[in-house]
């Protein structure tokens, strides 16, 4: 089985020695240590392990490592910029837009990837965008509300 040596993982390119066949999750969470991510699932149907691989939002656990070398990666961790947080994370907080948090960073990654597609989406837009990506404790209102506020603060703007 190939092996990769190396993935572009939050504006840097990071060494390690992986099986090209794992998932891309379990590299960042076990030889990364970025724990953002999480898993729910592990077969493709939470969103929960949301990353973004040259800005398109991937399901990292059925995502694996060799596909995804060479690419620009980013997580949860990787949005702050200069320590700000990211328009969408700062709306987050400011709508309450979260109980327990474990769909968070997947919910958060997933909305970035549409105001990167667009910058001014609709409720229709914004549910449609985030389908997919399960919130248990069923904070979808909040949800909708943070990405519409994160769009009006320019999030589609902020680096990703
Ligand atoms: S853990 Fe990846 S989609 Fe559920
Ligand atoms: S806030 Fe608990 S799963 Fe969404």
């Amino acid at each position: 089985m190939p092996r990769v040596k190396s993935l572009h993982v939050n504006g840097r390119a990071h060494r390690l020695d992986v099986d090209a066949g794992r998932s891309l999750l379990s590299v960042l969470r076990e030889e990364l240590e970025l724990t953002g991510a999480k898993y729910g699932c592990g077969e493709g149907q939470c969103g929960a392990c949301t990353v973004l691989v040259d800005g398109v939002a991937v399901r990292s656990c059925v995502t694996h490592a060799g596909a995804v070398a060479g690419k620009r990666i980013t997580t949860i961790e990787g949005l702050e910029q200069n320590g700000r947080l990211h328009p969408l994370q700062e709306a987050f907080l400011a709508t309450d837009a979260l109980q327990c948090g474990y769909c968070t960073p997947g919910m958060i990654m997933a909305g970035a990837a549409l105001l990167r597609k667009k910058p001014d989406p609709s409720e229709a837009e914004i549910v449609a965008g985030l389908n997919g990506n399960i919130c248990r404790c069923g904070t979808y209102p909040r949800i909708v509300q943070a990405v519409r506020l994160a769009a009006k603060a320019g999030g589609g703007r902020a680096r990703d």
